[in-house]
C-alpha cells in the first residue's frame, strides 16, 4: 500500500464526517501491521465534548477487531471538505497513536493539491508518555 493509496482512501472516509457544527470534514485510513486499512471520520456532537476525531475512530474500529500493531496512517481534512490545508493531528490523537506506536509510525498528510507531507510519530509527539512511565 502505496502512502498515495493510504490519502486516497482517507479522502473517502472524509466523505462520511459528520461535522454539522464546525463544517470541518476529516478523514484517516490506518494501516495495521496485517496490511487491513480501517476508516474513520470526525463524529460531532451536540454537546461538543462527546466528539471524536477521525483518527481516534480509526484506531477504536481496529483495535475492536483485534488490531494493535500499525505501519502507517493517512490524515486529510478541511473546512467543507475543501482540502486546502494539511490538517496535522490534535494532541489527543497523537497520544492516542503513542499508545499503540512507535516513534517510527508513518503520519502522512495529504492535500487536494495531491501533496503529501509525511512525518514519522517522533517527530510530531517527542518525550511521549506511555505505560512504562507507570511501571
Ligand atoms: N478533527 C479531527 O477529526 N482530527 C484532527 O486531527 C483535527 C480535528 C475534527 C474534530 C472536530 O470535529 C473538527 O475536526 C474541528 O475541530
Amino acid at each position: 500500500m502505496t502512502k498515495e493509496e493510504l490519502v486516497a482512501l482517507a479522502r473517502q472516509a472524509a466523505q462520511n464526517a459528520y461535522a454539522p457544527y464546525s463544517g470541518f470534514r476529516v478523514g484517516a485510513a490506518l494501516l495495521g501491521a496485517s496490511g487491513k486499512v480501517y476508516l474513520g471520520c470526525n463524529v460531532e456532537n451536540a454537546a461538543f465534548t462527546p466528539s471524536i476525531c477521525a483518527e481516534r475512530t480509526a484506531f477504536s474500529r481496529a483495535v475492536s477487531d483485534g488490531e494493535r500493531a500499525f505501519q502507517a496512517i493517512a490524515i486529510v481534512g478541511g473546512k467543507e471538505g475543501v482540502l486546502q490545508d494539511f490538517c496535522p493531528p490534535c494532541g489527543v490523537c497523537r497520544q492516542v497513536m503513542a499508545e499503540f506506536c512507535p516513534g517510527t509510525f508513518a503520519i502522512h498528510l495529504g492535500r487536494e493539491d495531491g501533496k503529501i507531507s509525511s512525518f514519522t510519530l517522533e517527530e510530531l509527539l517527542p518525550q511521549r508518555f506511555g505505560g512504562e512511565n507507570l511501571r
